[in-house]
């Protein structure tokens, strides 16, 4: 059982796609701020699950970061997170419980089970663990996407967009949770999707392909403007992660700290790569290699496409 906080956006639509189209089942949507506006981040998964057909419930959660306000990348993903196509709002409403709460009941509910997948800032997840620091204890496995293992940036020379938006909360979380796998910004950067291929699916795939298409366009531009090697989707490939562990080709566990405080660093993944004595708990498994037609197999399959 899988729950998902997310900040809808265009590469967390596509990861959620994936979610409904193999998970076992999704128990909710906690939707952070951080992309866009939690307006619209609540927004863009009420209208996903709408075009799912299932019922999968959408808890709104914190409106800001903790501590200090951020920018948000509607450069990539649109004034609305999805593309500013102007699509129909969605007829169902969200739950009027806080995601930190739905997520903190849920592990009750689904102990031992329930599959945490964070695919924006961690502002939900570091209130939810300071409401109840024994959450960690009740959940089979957390899956970050976040960080930049080598300090290769996208926010920032150093840091990676969701822990610069929230580096307090991220520091919560890497600092408080036993053990979880990380999926960075850079090991994205190394999965990049062809974008011929990529287009392909889109065009011969059914409606989800189709709107999909349509709220990726300006992020698929700024991909292609950035001359990135192909379409960057980062939180579909910590889901792909989640979904399938088989696919981790490698990884390494290291201790791994977020600075607060450094003018030209907030917000960076700082890791122990030689492992020194500092006493530090190497609680992050860092992924370094997926299997990539695993992971391709997976993307278009959410889409209703085939890889072949
Ligand atoms: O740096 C990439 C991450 O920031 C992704 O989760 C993307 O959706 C944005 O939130
Ligand atoms: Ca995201």
């Amino acid at each position: 059982m899988l729950f998902i906080d997310t900040d809808p956006g265009v590469d967390d639509a596509l990861a959620i796609l994936m979610a409904h189209a193999r998970a076992p089942g999704v128990a909710g949507l906690g939707i952070a701020a951080g992309n866009v506006g939690l307006h619209h981040t609540t927004a863009n998964a009420l209208k996903l699950v709408e075009l799912m057909g299932v019922s999968t419930p959408v808890f709104p959660g914190a409106p800001q970061p903790l501590v200090r306000r951020a920018a948000d990348a509607a450069f990539v993903h649109g004034a609305d997170g999805f593309g500013d196509t102007g699509y129909l709002p969605a007829r169902r409403a969200a739950h009027n419980e806080h995601a930190a709460l739905a997520l903190l009941r849920l592990s009750h509910a689904h102990a031992g089970e329930l599959v945490l997948v964070a695919l924006g800032p961690l502002t939900n997840l570091a209130l939810a663990l300071s409401l109840d620091p024994q959450l960690p204890s009740r959940v089979a496995r957390l899956v970050v996407m976040g960080g930049a293992v080598t300090g290769q940036g996208n926010a920032s020379v150093a840091a990676e967009f969701n822990f610069r938006f929230d580096p307090e909360a991220a520091h919560i979380v890497f600092s408080r949770w036993p053990r979880f796998d990380l999926v960075d910004w850079e090991l994205t950067l190394r999965h990049a999707l062809d974008f011929e291929r990529f287009e392909h699916w889109l065009a011969g795939g059914d409606a989800r392909a189709a709107f999909f298409a349509a709220i990726s366009r300006k992020a698929r531009a700024v991909n292609r403007a950035r001359r990135h090697p192909g379409i960057i989707v980062a939180d579909a490939l910590a889901m792909a992660v989640a979904l399938r562990p088989e696919l981790i080709i490698n990884a390494e566990e290291r201790a791994v700290a977020i600075e607060l405080d450094g003018g030209l660093t907030r917000g960076a993944t700082v890791v122990d790569w030689q492992q020194r004595r500092t006493g530090a708990v190497a609680s992050a498994r860092i992924v370094l290699a997926v299997d990539q037609p695993g992971f391709e197999q997976l993307v278009a399959a959410a889409l209703g496409a085939r890889t072949g």
